[in-house]
């Protein structure tokens, strides 16, 4: 007898754990090989980042799919391919943008907070995975708006980087003429791109365009005409070049990276590239300008999810826990250019050797401001970029006041219909 006892225990026992893995099967069960789904911006150096995993991991092999660069592209693909309920994806590169509208939709699957060192990471990039007080992603990379400037040609001039909108277009003005280059560009096609560009010009403006949870419309028509004439005057007075209306990220840094331009705002992952350009060696970054001082960028970045038609999640989220650890996140850094979401990498002295900006990088991080997290984010963003992008477009009919009064009349609309 008392030597059943023992056994009978170890049944008990096994048949417990086999029940508890069942129910947790049920959600994230699966193992296999599996799918990452992310935007071209974010894949040029992820191959050996992810052969890594695969060499350790040959049973679940991660195959990457890559979609569009633009913003707006990526999301259209994923929501045909989540709305029919397709499960060839399984973890999913999540803009930051989306995750309250892919929650919303059921398409991803809450996580569980204690799985991952969330602690250990930027806290205003943990915020961006958090919806209704859920964990829907893990952060992977982060991203905050730069200025790129020509320091060679700002040092024969005399100038310092620019801090404030006045200084910028005063020196893209004078580079301009001088030397019979772009002034300054963004990403001004009309796409999510161009409503971040305006967005910034709004903050570094004093203005907010919606509230934090985007149920309201918080626009200053003051502050949201100033942060657009920016940008209105720059294109009427010729120093942000008329070709800019067609630039998205990789435009606008190709044009840098061949001098064509002296002033440039992008994300970070154009820093790499440039450092063996035509100009290397000759450019620094710094924050954005603003209105009466530094301006006050978004943030950006994309986040990792887990499919809700995945049937390979216990493998995605055990992948996604890999990517997202401090080890390869050195490697988001150091091959790709793009900022890690671990914070103590931004103190550590080797990596701020080899990336001097890091310090400004992490600073336009913490004071960026995450665009609205509202469900319906991407109306909101289509409205914008279609006002923004008529106003920035010869012959310059419309005033600024009607723009933005116009605007505000269709956000209401968008919000009101919730
Ligand atoms: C970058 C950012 C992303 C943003 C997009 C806009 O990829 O990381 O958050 O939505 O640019 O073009």
């Amino acid at each position: 007898m008392r030597r059943l006892i023992p056994v009978v225990l170890i049944v008990l026992l096994v048949a417990g754990c086999a029940a508890a893995g069942e129910r947790e099967g049920e959600r994230f069960g699966g193992t296999g090989p599996f799918t990452l789904v992310i935007g071209r911006p974010a894949t040029a150096y992820l191959q050996p980042l992810l052969d890594r995993w695969n060499q350790a991991h040959p049973e679940e092999r991660a195959t990457l799919l890559e979609l569009p660069e633009a913003a707006d592209e990526q999301r259209a693909q994923m929501v045909a391919n989540l709305q029919a309920k397709s499960d060839r994806y399984d973890v999913i590169g999540l803009d930051v943008i989306w995750t309250a509208e892919f929650a919303d939709a059921g398409w991803i699957l809450p996580l569980e907070r204690s799985m991952f060192p969330l602690d250990r990471f930027l806290p205003p990039v943990v915020d961006t995975a958090v919806y209704r007080d859920k964990l829907w992603a893990v952060p992977y990379t982060s991203n905050a708006g730069l200025l790129y400037y020509r320091k060679d040609l700002l040092a024969k001039q005399g100038f310092k980087p620019p801090k404030t909108w006045e200084e910028l277009r005063t020196q893209a003005r004078t580079l301009h003429e001088r030397y019979g280059i772009g002034g300054y560009a963004g990403q001004f096609l009309a796409y999510e791109g161009l409503t971040v560009n305006f967005t910034e010009a709004v903050q570094s403006a004093g203005g907010q365009i919606l509230s934090q949870d985007g149920t309201k419309v918080t626009m200053d028509v003051a502050r949201a005409k100033a942060g657009l004439n920016f940008l209105v005057d720059g294109f009427r007075e010729g120093w942000i070049p008329q070709e800019s209306l067609s630039f998205k990220e990789d435009e606008a840094q190709l044009a840098f990276e061949e001098g064509r331009l002296a002033f440039a705002r992008n994300w970070p992952h154009a820093y790499g590239p440039a450092t063996t350009s035509a100009v290397a060696g000759k450019f620094g970054v710094t924050r954005l300008p603003g209105l009466n001082g530094p301006g006050t960028g978004s943030l950006g970045g994309y986040n990792l999810a887990v499919s809700a038609f995945s049937k390979r999640q216990k493998s995605a989220t055990d992948f996604i826990r890999y990517f997202t650890g401090l080890e390869n996140q050195r490697r988001v850094l150091t091959d790709g250019s793009f900022p890690p979401v671990w914070a103590e990498l931004y103190d550590d002295p080797a990596l701020i050797k080899r990336f001097p900006y890091l310090p400004v990088l992490k600073q336009s991080i913490l004071s960026a401001r995450p665009r609205p997290a509202g469900a319906n984010y991407n109306q909101v963003s289509l409205v914008i970029a279609s006002a923004v992008s008529n106003a920035l477009t010869p012959p310059f009919e419309e005033a600024g006041d009607d723009v933005v009064a116009s605007m505000r009349d269709q956000l209401d609309e968008i919000i009101r219909a919730r």
